[in-house]
């Protein structure tokens, strides 16, 4: 095999504070069906084949990560930023004399327990040797509404989706896409995941059916949802 041959990495920024879920400390060490939501994730990668090494980007004085992280396979940076686009370019940044310019990454959130093998396996598959990338990502159902200073519409639903993680991409085009999304005049508070920045360079990467299981744990309320699909096995991938 050509030993230059791109690998596939995963990335896990987990520098987050929570704030939205208000609990007492980062919501990625919170537990989820009696394991931190952080470890799920690290477990769903660590687990499947296709991944060479997990790295997971966490605050330069975080307290808790020394004992939820396995002793083999996971790499523990810490250099966190103050939004997840800096963390993820630090983490980037971070393996810089590691990872080669083809390599793919594969970015996910600590906060998203219900990733596993699966997804993981549909993902690259599909993505393949896509010119851009790809992410997973759920169509939309619900009817859309947009509210802005009272006025309210409704926006049609054809076309749209919603991100999910992992968004995959070679590691040189993320790391430009995240430089050039940093230094342009827009707010990267805007920028709230990697796809964003890659299509903010005139790219389209490919979306990729996800599933449900795999949402986000953002609200006090998604703490018992996120144990109830873990509960669950593993779904049917289409
Ligand atoms: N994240 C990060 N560094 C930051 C902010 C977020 O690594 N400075 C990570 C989070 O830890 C999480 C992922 O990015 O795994 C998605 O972010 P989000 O769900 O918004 O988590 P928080 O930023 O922690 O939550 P909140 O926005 O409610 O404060
Ligand atoms: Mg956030």
């Amino acid at each position: 095999m050509n030993s230059q041959a791109p690998r596939y990495f995963a990335l896990i920024p987990a520098a987050g504070v929570g704030a939205r879920m208000a609990a007492s400390g980062p919501k990625q060490y919170l537990k989820i069906g009696g394991k931190p939501m952080l470890r799920h994730a690290i477990d769903a990668f660590l687990f499947s084949d296709l991944i060479a090494h997990t790295y997971v980007v966490v605050s330069a004085d975080d307290p808790f990560i020394d004992s939820v992280v396995p002793s083999h396979g996971v790499t523990v940076l810490r250099c966190g930023g103050a939004t997840r686009m800096e963390s993820v370019r630090n983490g980037l940044a971070a393996l810089g004399g590691t990872l080669r310019d083809n390599d793919w990454v594969l970015v996910h959130d600590a906060a998203r327990p219900g990733i596993d093998d699966a997804l993981i396996e549909k993902l690259i598959t599909s993505t393949g040797e896509h010119p851009v990338g790809g992410l997973l990502a759920l169509p939309v159902v619900d009817t859309v509404k947009r509210s802005i200073a009272g006025e309210v519409g409704t926006v049609s639903r054809e076309g749209m989706w919603l991100a999910q993680t992992p968004q995959m991409f070679r590691y040189r085009l993320l790391r430009d896409a995240l430089a050039a999304a940093s230094d342009s005049a827009r707010d990267p508070r805007q920028v709230t995941d990697d796809a964003s920045a890659v299509e903010a360079l005139g790219l389209s990467p490919k979306l990729v059916e996800g599933h449900p299981r795999n949402m986000k744990v953002t609200m006090p309320g998604d703490v018992r949802l996120a144990e109830m699909y873990l509960a669950t096995a593993q779904p049917e991938l289409l």
